[in-house]
């Protein structure tokens, strides 16, 4: 076949591709319901994925636990890769220390160091630790986690009971260390890069 003939049987070629994906691309925005693929899901269903927290804890659910009854959970599932001393291991990062680190040129980022809300902590355990077994722990066995990290990290008390109404109250100690997302919102004009008056 000579060269002229190959680019215009490949220019064809992708006309048609063109216009296949054109013609299904109208059959599918016309297609109202997806007859014979998959279906709704059920409420259950929904509720089973709608899982996430968010930072000021409004979903929360029932349940509650201290740093004491968060102990031997924590080394039973959790020290094998965080370390005895929540130290860290090449399994798993380090989940307290770092204080006073995080204006430094060595900043050691942890939850205790670096995380602004503690409602996040309880999020991040619940969907994704102990690894490999997400979504195994009750509800109490997740405030009790929490409450045994921040503990460790000397935010809260052995004693403090964490749940839906007390973690969200719970200051983080950077809570205050980042820059909001919008400049006019820093309230030192020095800090925002004010100069003479004109701010940028
Ligand atoms: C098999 C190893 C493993 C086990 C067991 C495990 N983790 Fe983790 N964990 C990790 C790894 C790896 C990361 C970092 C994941 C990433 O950054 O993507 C992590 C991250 C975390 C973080 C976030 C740390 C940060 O600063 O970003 C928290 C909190 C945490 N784990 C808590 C727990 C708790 C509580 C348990 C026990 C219920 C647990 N982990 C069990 C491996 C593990």
């Amino acid at each position: 076949m000579g060269a002229w003939k190959m680019r215009s049987l490949r220019n064809s070629l992708v006309a048609v591709a063109l216009l296949l994906s054109f013609v299904c691309g109208v059959a599918l925005a016309q297609a109202p319901d997806y007859a014979n693929i998959g279906r709704a899901p059920t409420d259950q269903e929904v509720r089973a994925w709608d899982i996430a927290i968010s930072l000021d804890g409004d979903e929360l659910p029932p349940g509650s636990g201290n740093a004491q009854q968060g102990a031997p959970l924590f080394a039973a599932k959790c020290a094998a890769c965080h370390g005895r001393d929540l130290e860290g291991t090449s399994h798993g990062p380090a989940l307290a220390g770092g204080k006073g680190t995080i204006n430094t040129l060595q900043p050691q980022k942890t939850i205790g160091s670096y995380w602004p809300f503690a409602t996040s902590i309880w999020d991040y355990v619940n969907r994704a630790m102990p690894r490999y077994q997400e979504g195994s722990l009750t509800a109490d066995q997740v405030y009790a986690l929490t409450a045994y990290l921040l503990f460790r990290n000397e935010i809260i008390g052995e004693n403090e009971v964490m749940n839906a109404q007390s973690l969200p109250k719970v200051q983080m100690p950077n809570r205050n260390g980042f820059i909001p997302q919008r400049l006019e919102d820093i309230p030192d004009t020095a800090k925002r890069g004010c100069k003479f008056g004109t701010c940028p």
